[in-house]
């Protein structure tokens, strides 16, 4: 059913996903469009490539109707309208080496675009952007949040969070048996900027025996003493996650060398893994999940969140209210100022319920 207004000329609003990509983000594209076209007779234009699509010119836009909010776009991994997490506008890298502040090209797009409002699918870095060219600009601005991290704040459930998690789950469940088989310690590290939510809910779900998450100092002696202990008692091998924010030996954070001068966080797996070889003597084998986390089928409970999260987004624009974000708050679908959610980084609290469970169950964090 139509909602649209009798006489007033249909709106037009812009749809863009932003930083890293994560499963879910095409359920969230196929209910923005189901609803805004469906629900509201809105013209909906797809912007790729996130903001880097703004600074291009021609501008890089898609039409997107209801023949793209089929049911298979739901089952989809990964974007169909491509992202970027790189290229500030604000502070963009220039061929030069020098920084640009490109912003008023991208305002530019927008308007050039004539967009009645703007739906921004990103996490904090992304929002942040947004938000200030929003301000800049005169945009209305709704944001849905994404990350398999989880670190946005306001939110339980970000886009993303449960298929990586699920993914994780699955790599220890797969890689237990094996430990068993050849009687070793497995370490799998696993993706988490800053955060350790992966890392402590698929160590609890996949039975981890150690679980390292950045908010919880750990000590190896703590860690081998732990694994050492199990292997008194009978165990033949020893399960670890880490979060790849996890500090080395030294409380330096392990990063590898990217392409445009970037850096991601990779590698406190294999130091780790040496180190209890090391203290052990026990022998062990690394795994890092990387990308995999990311690509891939969204699970129900990602498609699930995703389709609240675009069906309200677009009722927050038909409702006139923006510079606010959709969250997952006890168990629906809800919106809070965007300001708000970005005030600080949700990441685990080390008195959290999680926590105590995980301990609960005599799984190390590694601190005592
Ligand atoms: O923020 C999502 C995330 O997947 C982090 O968990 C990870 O550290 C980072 O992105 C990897 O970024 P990139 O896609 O640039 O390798």
């Amino acid at each position: 059913m139509s909602t649209s207004t009798a006489g007033s000329p249909p709106k037009t609003i812009g749809l863009l996903t932003s930083g890293g990509d994560c499963a879910g983000l095409n359920a969230v594209i196929r209910a923005v469009v189901s609803r805004a076209v469906q629900g509201y007779g809105w013209r909906v234009i797809g912007i790729r490539q996130g903001t880097a699509g703004l600074l291009q010119r021609p501008l890089l836009t898609e039409k997107l109707d209801l023949s793209l909010a089929t049911v298979n776009i739901l089952r989809l991994g990964g974007t169909v309208l491509g992202t970027t997490n790189r290229g500030d506008p604000f502070a963009f890298p220039m061929p030069d080496g020098s920084l640009k502040d490109r912003s008023d090209e991208v305002i530019d797009g927008v308007r050039a675009l004539g967009l009645d409002a703007l739906i921004g699918v990103g996490g904090d870095g992304s929002f942040m952007i947004l938000r200030r060219l929003a301000q800049q600009g005169g945009i209305n601005l709704v944001g849905i949040p994404k990350t398999i991290d989880n670190d946005v704040g306001t939110t339980e459930s970000s886009v993303g969070y449960h298929t990586a998690v699920t993914v994780a789950t699955e790599a220890l469940d797969r890689l237990q048996p094996t430990a068993a088989s050849h009687d070793r310690v497995m370490v799998l590290e696993v993706m988490g900027r800053d955060a350790g939510h992966i890392a402590l809910a698929a160590g609890i779900a996949g039975g981890a025996d150690v679980i390292l998450i950045p908010e919880i100092p750990y000590r190896m002696e703590v860690v081998a003493a732990h694994i050492d202990r199990l292997r008194r008692h009978g165990r033949n091998f020893a399960l670890v996650i880490v979060a790849e924010a996890v500090p080395d030996l030294t409380g330096r954070q392990v990063r590898q060398r990217q392409a445009f001068g970037r850096t991601t966080y990779g590698g406190i797996g294999h130091i780790l893994g040496e180190a209890i070889t090391e203290l052990t003597g026990a022998e062990t084998r690394v795994t890092v999940l990387g990308h995999v986390q990311r690509g891939g089928q969204p699970t129900w409970d990602d498609r699930l969140v995703a389709s609240a999260f675009g069906v309200h987004a677009v009722d927050l624009i038909g409702e006139g209210r923006f510079d606010r974000m959709v969250a997952w708050q006890n168990r629906q679908v809800v919106d809070v100022p965007l300001a708000e959610a970005m005030r600080a980084p949700q990441q685990v609290d080390p008195a959290g319920a999680l926590v105590r469970t995980a301990r609960g169950l005599g799984i190390s964090l590694g601190d005592d």
